[in-house]
């Protein structure tokens, strides 16, 4: 923003600008008053603040201003006696002088200090009063931040020929996952519409309808529990494209990423690196890993090939990593208690070993062979001081098990640099069977494309079908899903088939959704990511409540307007809807 429109018929300048440049000159300034210090018994301090910065004042201690007063302030500027230059604020070196002081508002007391110190207050009373807690610099900070990330990614798409198109928020019921939102219907009582999880419905359509490239900054709404990641209403850039690889929505909704982190760094991070769902899987145990540090999972099954050691002989995988100078920080009671956290997430047991300077101190050290113990110590890298952790399991338990006490061992805080974007392409088609019916679960959801190179082993093995699925992953939280779509009913059928969802079923739950792809539906792909997250994580925040203006709390709850209130009876009779006494 240029100082010129900022510039209104009341101010000259904002707070921030005031600068060793401007000394002689006679500002206006419009602001709050953020601190009022006596200064003898003729004068009083004024620290001034607009969301650009804080400049101080010096009035006459006649003038009855005081936190948090709106005021317009009239001045020269001037510099700060010797000796008296505040380093810590940008105008440090310069005060506005001969100040006439107008109030344009009286203000009561603010119920917490609108600085640093409102940190430490709790986000309840925060969030009651949002409209004061984002005067602080902080969230000022966030929320434009938030704004450029949105102008970037907006001029990414523009610029790659996207058309934005608004999609409905009254939609039908679809199943996408998460628990939806519902709104009665007041014309039909006893139906509902459904808040929309996603535009995935109509952005696919709109291929249909020859849109050949949407985008859209779409609000989408989930009745989920809510995490420091997870809000009900959260935003995402979605998109999807027509006549297209997976490699041309990558590099598509690359281009958007990495303009959005430029626009706020400063800085454009390097091309997006790729791994595979197996390799992520492998070396780092989850399917959002974390490349910010090292203590990959390493495997282990050939080396204990024919092993004495009951817990690992015949084990289908037995993978391991070394939590580096680790060993002295756990002791046996931490040791007792990662173990009971792997037993708990599906693991049998917990082998820990601690290297020493000639061998391992180990419950289980006696029981394995000299050469078990040398092939680990080579094959992990392990020196004196190091801590290694074993699983051995069923592939998915054993790098699932580790994955997690890799990160709980050596994650940061995501908001924390460096910033490491990855996509995982590849996952599963499938995952899982269900339990009931023995059939296989879809991996992300039923109209995902299979990988042509798997597709001869669709019906035989069809836990090994890849997807033309992928994640983006930046510091172990996930960004943004997509995948290349089915776009003919027959290779849609085969997955139904495979899913065990009868084409009468499919007709019933997806009918209004299959049909148009019967009128020429073009191959196509996209991709949604979340904004809130990769805002909050630009904007050096752990939880994506602080980068939204008016965000709920852990329970749902809005403390400000009090969101959601019991409705009143006439309300309800119009919708011809009884509630039942709460829930105690
Ligand atoms: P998916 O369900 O993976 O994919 O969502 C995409 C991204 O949206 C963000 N997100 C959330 N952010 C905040 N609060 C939530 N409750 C929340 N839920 C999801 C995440 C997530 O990665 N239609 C598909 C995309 C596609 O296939 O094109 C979809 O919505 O960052
Ligand atoms: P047990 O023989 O069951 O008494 O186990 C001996 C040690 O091996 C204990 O420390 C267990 O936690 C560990 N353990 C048992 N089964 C496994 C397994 N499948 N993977 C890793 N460690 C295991």
């Amino acid at each position: 923003m240029t100082e010129s429109n900022r510039k209104t018929s009341m101010r000259s300048h904002m707070c921030g600008e005031i600068s060793d440049g401007l000394v002689g000159n006679e500002v206006s300034l419009c602001g709050w008053v953020a601190k009022r210090r006596e200064h003898g018994d003729k004068l009083a301090f004024v620290d001034l603040r607009d969301h650009t910065g804080i400049v101080q004042c010096v009035i006459d201690n006649t003038v009855d201003v005081r936190s948090e007063y709106v005021v317009r302030v009239t001045g020269v500027v001037r510099p700060r006696p010797e000796g008296t230059a505040n380093a810590t604020i940008a105008t440090g070196n310069v005060e506005i002088g001969d100040c006439v002081v107008e109030v344009l508002r009286s203000a009561e007391p603010p119920p917490f200090p609108l600085d640093q110190r409102a940190d430490e207050v709790d986000e309840n009373v925060r969030l009651q009063h949002r409209y004061l807690d984002i005067r602080r610099e902080r969230m000022q900070r966030n929320i434009r931040t938030r704004a450029k990330v949105n102008a970037a990614v907006r001029g990414a798409m523009e610029r790659q020929g996207f058309v934005e198109v608004e999609t409905p928020m009254l939609v039908p019921s679809t199943p996408e996952g998460a628990r939806e939102f519902l709104v009665p219907s007041r014309k039909e009582p006893g139906s509902f519409y459904a808040l929309p999880q996603s535009p995935q419905l109509f952005k696919q359509l709109l291929m249909v309808a020859g849109i050949d490239r949407y985008y859209q900054i779409a609000r989408c709404l989930r009745d989920e529990d809510l995490r420091a990641d997870r809000q009900y209403e959260f935003m995402q850039l979605d998109a999807e494209m027509s006549f297209v690889s997976q490699d041309d929505v990558l590099a598509a909704i690359g281009e958007a990423v990495l303009s959005a982190a430029e626009a706020v760094t400063g800085v454009r991070p390097d091309p997006i690196e790729r791994i595979t769902w197996r390799d992520a899987m492998e070396r780092f145990g989850v399917d959002k890993p974390d490349l910010r540090f090292g203590m990959e999972l390493k495997e282990l099954t050939s080396i204990f090939g024919s092993t004495e050691f009951k817990a690992f002989s015949g084990a289908a995988c037995i993978k391991g990593f070394n939590a580096k100078g680790a060993a002295e920080e756990f002791g046996r009671n931490k040791l007792d208690q990662m173990t009971d956290k792997a037993k708990r997430m599906g693991a049998k047991g917990l082998v820990w070993l601690k290297k020493t300077a000639n061998g391992y101190d180990s419950p289980v050290a006696k029981f394995l062979s000299s050469g078990e113990q040398e092939s680990l110590t080579s094959t992990l890298a392990a020196e004196t001081g190091d801590l290694i952790l074993i699983v051995a399991d069923e592939w998915m338990t054993t790098c699932g098990v580790l994955g997690q006490l890799r990160n709980d061992l050596g994650r940061p805080p995501v908001h924390q640099g460096p910033y490491r974007y990855v996509w995982v392409v590849e996952f599963p088609l499938f995952v899982g069977v269900d339990k009931d019916s023995g059939r296989p679960k879809p991996g992300h959801h039923p109209f995902c494309r299979p990988h042509p190179d798997d597709l001869h082993k669709f019906e035989s093995d069809p836990m090994s079908v890849r997807a033309l699925a992928y994640d983006l992953v930046l510091n172990g939280w996930e960004l943004g899903s997509g995948s290349i779509r089915i776009h003919e009913p027959e290779m849609q059928r085969r997955v139904f088939t495979a899913l065990g969802i009868s084409e009468e079923e499919a007709n019933r739950k997806f009918g209004f959704f299959l049909k148009p792809f019967t009128f020429g539906a073009p191959p196509h792909g996209g991709f949604a990511f979340g904004l809130d997250r990769l805002v909050a994580i630009l904007a050096g925040e752990e939880n994506i409540r602080e980068v939204i203006a008016f965000p709920k709390t852990q329970n749902g709850q809005d403390p400000m307007t009090n969101a959601p209130t019991p409705a009143e009876a006439k309300q309800l009779d119009e919708l011809g809807i009884r509630t039942l006494a709460p829930r105690t």
